[in-house]
């Protein structure tokens, strides 16, 4: 199993506005999918403004052990010289510590791989549903053992065979985890999705020279491609600066620049929420990077104060890390947010909707849970307190944002989670409150 940090409690005192301009880090999902591919790919990949959190470091530690060479140089760049298309045996097992994506993802790249991979994770991961990933990747011919559905998971990897598939839940983990197995395996791959999950997969597959086609809802490779190294720039991360614009609208008089954020559009629908809940976005310099959009968002609070909105369906997936910031912030809206659809957050590094609730609780709020999710009325003060983040990084952050606009002050215990996305979190916070 693999080591857990050692529990901090942060501070955080009441704001009166957020003013400033930050640069974010690299986003995680992009990071993980170009650690893994270059890990695989002929050739040294140099990526910039990679991800700094705990997570994308287990994907890079894993390539590192199959047989790629990863290199931290001093501008922050990471060089990472891929095995040509194998990956080696490895004696130890993979460790994938708390992230999912790299569990998920890397089995179905190392699923065409002729040797038997052992991945583990800690304590939260181990819990996580790992059966959504064995029943396709065993449909291509690999043979998975799970722990009671669980990881430690066992692969036996060998010649795939292409599978036409329809993922039964939204999951952008497991529509990549097929491609990555689809672009090594005989004959094609063809994956259908209902609801449109992010397409950083897609994405990064084609900027290593993969060839796939895209329509409405399916997603067609072809098998026996080889991968060619990058050069790249991490877009910020988009799920990581929903924290800061979430902030930064709860005071009339905020004034936020986020430079250089990935606007890819199956991530950006934070800011059609935030739009009509009153909040006003310019969005400046839009680039692409290896088919990723890029751009500097500035945001204007609205004067009187947040609407109100109801999250379901499409709407709820594509937002699915981002709704614990917002129904954190729910109870200073006016008319409050209400969440449904959402049961994945269930299953996520914790069970989302149970601890967002208990925090909300614990600040003085009224709110109702349900099965796939969560009624939080508007118009409600709420107090500093005690909160719990349950080892997750998101409920870190997410109590963080709320408890700046709170009476008096709060302690966020398990503060340290937030280093698994986003180490730079309390800092970056600190230095665009003012007080
Ligand atoms: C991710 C997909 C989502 C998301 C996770 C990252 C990805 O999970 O919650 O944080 O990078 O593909 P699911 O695939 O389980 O929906």
């Amino acid at each position: 199993m693999s080591a857990t940090l050692t529990e901090t409690t942060q501070l955080i005192r009441p704001a009166k506005n957020i003013l400033g301009s930050l640069r974010l880090p690299g986003d995680k999902s992009i990071s993980h999918r170009y650690a893994m591919l270059a890990g695989l790919a002929e050739g040294t990949t140099k990526l910039s403004n990679f991800s700094t959190g705990a997570d994308c470091a287990s994907s890079l530690a894993c390539v590192a052990a199959l047989g790629a060479t990863v290199e931290r140089k001093c501008d922050g760049t990471i060089e990472v010289t891929g095995t040509a298309g194998s990956f080696h045996a490895s004696e130890k097992p993979l460790d994938c510590g708390n992230s999912g994506s790299t569990m998920r993802m890397m089995a179905g790249l190392l699923a065409p791989h002729p040797h038997t991979y052992t991945l583990i994770g800690d304590e939260s991961l181990s819990r996580r549903p790992m059966e959504r990933i064995r029943k396709p990747l065993t449909a291509m011919g690999a043979r998975i053992e799970l722990t009671d559905g669980h990881a430690p998971i066992t692969i036996h990897g060998g010649p795939l065979t292409g599978i036409d598939y329809a993922t039964p839940i939204p999951s952008a983990q497991v529509k990549t985890a097929l491609l990555f197995a689809g672009f090594q395996a005989s004959g094609t791959t063809i994956v259908h999705e209902s609801i449109p999950t992010r397409d950083h997969g897609e994405l990064a597959l084609r900027g290593f020279g993969v060839e796939l086609t895209r329509s409405i809802g399916q997603i067609e490779i072809r098998g026996g491609q080889r991968l060619k190294a990058i050069t790249s720039t991490v877009p910020g991360d988009m799920s990581s600066a929903a924290f800061f614009l979430c902030a930064a609208v709860l005071f009339p008089e905020s004034n936020l620049v986020l430079d250089q954020i990935g606007m890819n559009p199956t991530r950006a629908a934070l800011l059609d929420v935030l739009t009509g809940l009153g909040a006003q976005f310019k969005v400046l310099n839009l680039e692409e990077h290896n088919g990723e959009l890029v751009g500097t968002i500035q945001v204007t609070p609205p004067k009187d104060g947040l609407l109100g909105a109801t999250l379901s369906g499409t709407q709820s997936a594509q937002l699915i890390d981002e709704l614990p910031v917002l129904a954190a912030i729910a109870p200073y809206s006016r008319h409050g947010i209400r969440i449904r659809d959402a049961k994945e957050l269930r299953v996520k590094e914790s069970d989302r909707i149970a601890l967002v609730a208990q925090n909300l609780r614990a600040m003085g709020a009224e709110v109702t849970e349900h099965e796939d999710g969560l009624d939080v009325p508007g118009g409600q003060q709420l107090h500093g307190a005690d909160i719990h983040s349950g080892g997750d990084h998101r409920i870190a952050m997410a109590f963080s944002v709320a408890a700046l606009r709170a009476q008096g002050e709060s302690q966020i215990h398990g503060a340290e989670a937030a280093a698994i996305s986003f180490p730079e979190f309390y800092r970056l916070l600190e230095s665009i409150s003012e007080r």
